[in-house]
Parts: structure tokens; C-alpha cells; sequence
């Protein structure tokens, strides 16, 4: 077994999350390969190419996406990717082989407070691509009485959650006690619902562009492992911050 595998499983094992020392995604995403690492949901929340984080030309971008799509196939059961509509509306196209777009979720807010010469933004889209065979977990959105009747087989059919997530954004008074300083830092609750979707307790997550580590604040709250990484120094000291566990060193 390698050091970083064995370092990995040891994170995981004793903190529920390992936070990767800071990596490109494409390269965090090779060590996982390498060592055999397998996850039933990749969450990929790249800058969006407008604004924070810089404007690549549309091309380049368009490859970046395109092979991030294919990367977190090779890792992962289902993948998430996050972007402004305009942005990532093309890239339904870019399901990895064997998987397929199976929802294009909303997060709607009211509260942005940009106001520019045109539409203000009070929407991010996520498209949500499922390997083939791989099983949703609509069941995780039950409450006590419907998970009783599901139980006892007295529920024709189980009721899944909207696909559009109404929160507001983290700024101004909301979200104080979530706030870490990340400029690009979503909401808990937002992510509360993809991973539920997509994962059981105890089951493996990855989030390779983790920026402040809510994906792994919602897996410790929900009870499932993740495995996080992003390239910038800062974000990692934020996550271990945040999330009150070391880096793995390599
Ligand atoms: C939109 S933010 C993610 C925010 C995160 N979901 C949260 O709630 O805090 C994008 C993050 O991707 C990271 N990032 C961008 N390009 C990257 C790359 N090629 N490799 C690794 N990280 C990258 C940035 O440093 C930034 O923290």
C-alpha cells in the first residue's frame, strides 16, 4: 500500500474526511485513481468563468470542463458540476462515457445584491450526471410517517425533492455562522441535498475544488466520508479550520 493510500484511509478512518495538501484537480484526481480510490458522488464547483477566479477563452474552458467531466467518471458513481446557466448549459453534452444527464438542478436566491445593467442573478445551475445502473436515493427526503409507510410497503412510490433548491446566498447578515471568508462559499443547505441524493451513510465523496470545504461540512453532518482537495493553500488551511481536521502531508 502507498504512503498517501495509507495516510488517506487513516484520515478517513479517524476524522471521517481527508483533506489533500493543496493539488490541481487533475492531479488529486490521478492520486485517487492510482491508489484505487472509488466514490459514489465527485462535486465539481469550479470558478465559472466570470468574474472571481478569472476568464479563460471559451474554448479553453470548454476542454477544462470536458475533461473534468471524464476524470471525475473514471472516479466516481454520479457527478455534480456547478457553474452560472449560460456557463455550463453545453455541457449536458459532455457526459462521460456510461453516464447520462439525469437532472439540471436550480439554487435560487433572492437576496444577490449585484445589480448590473441586465438580469440580476438569483440562480445557479448544477447538472447532476448518473452512471448507468447507479440508483438515486430519493428515500434520504423521507419524513418519519412516509419512511414508516415505506417500511411497512404502504407507499406506491416514493416522492423525490424538487429540483429547485430555494436558499439564500451566503452575504450580508445571512449564513454569519457558516461565513469562512471563501469568496465563492455555498451554502450548507444547498449541499445538504445533493449529497443526500446521491449517497448512503458512510459512503465515499470527493470534491477536488473544495474551496472552503462545505462538501466535507455536509458529509460530517450527514455521516459520509469525503475526500477534498483545492490548489490553493488558503482554502486548505480554511477547510481544516472549518472542518477541525489536519491535511494529509505527503
Ligand atoms: C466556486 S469555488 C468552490 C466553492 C466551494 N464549493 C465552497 O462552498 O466553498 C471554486 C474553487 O475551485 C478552486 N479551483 C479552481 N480551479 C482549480 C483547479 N484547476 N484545481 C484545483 N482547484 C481549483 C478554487 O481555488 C476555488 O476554491
Amino acid at each position: 500500500m502507498t504512503t498517501i493510500k495509507k495516510r488517506i484511509d487513516e484520515s478517513l478512518q479517524k476524522y471521517g474526511i481527508a483533506i489533500l495538501p493543496p493539488m490541481d484537480a487533475f492531479a488529486s484526481m490521478q492520486v485517487l485513481q492510482e491508489n484505487k480510490f472509488h466514490f459514489s458522488c465527485s462535486v465539481l464547483d469550479p470558478w465559472y468563468n466570470k468574474g472571481v477566479g478569472g476568464v479563460l477563452p471559451n474554448s479553453e474552458y470548454d476542454l477544462f470542463i470536458k475533461n473534468l467531466l471524464e476524470s471525475a467518471g473514471s472516479l466516481s458513481d454520479l457527478i455534480y458540476l456547478w457553474g452560472f446557466p449560460e456557463i455550463i448549459g453545453p455541457y449536458v453534452r459532455y457526459a462521460p462515457a456510461d453516464f447520462k444527464m439525469s437532472a439540471w438542478l436550480t439554487w435560487y436566491y433572492k437576496n444577490c445584491p449585484s445589480v448590473i445593467r441586465g438580469w440580476r442573478s438569483s440562480q445557479n445551475a448544477c447538472i447532476q450526471f448518473v452512471k448507468k445502473g447507479v440508483s438515486l436515493h430519493p428515500e434520504n427526503f423521507l419524513n418519519d410517517l412516509q419512511k414508516e409507510k415505506l417500511e411497512t410497503g404502504k407507499m406506491r412510490f416514493i416522492p423525490g425533492p424538487s429540483t429547485v433548491i430555494e436558499e439564500p446566498l451566503i452575504v450580508g447578515f445571512v449564513g454569519k455562522k457558516e461565513r469562512t471568508g471563501h469568496p465563492s462559499q455555498k451554502p450548507e443547505a444547498v449541499y445538504q441535498r445533493i449529497v443526500l441524493m446521491a449517497t448512503s451513510e458512510n459512503d465515499l465523496v470527493v470534491d477536488v475544488m473544495a474551496g472552503s470545504g462545505t462538501t466535507g461540512a455536509v458529509c460530517q453532518k450527514q455521516k459520509r466520508k469525503c475526500v477534498l482537495c483545492d490548489m490553493n493553500d488558503d482554502y486548505i488551511s480554511m477547510m481544516e479550520k472549518r472542518l477541525n481536521v489536519p491535511r494529509i502531508r505527503m
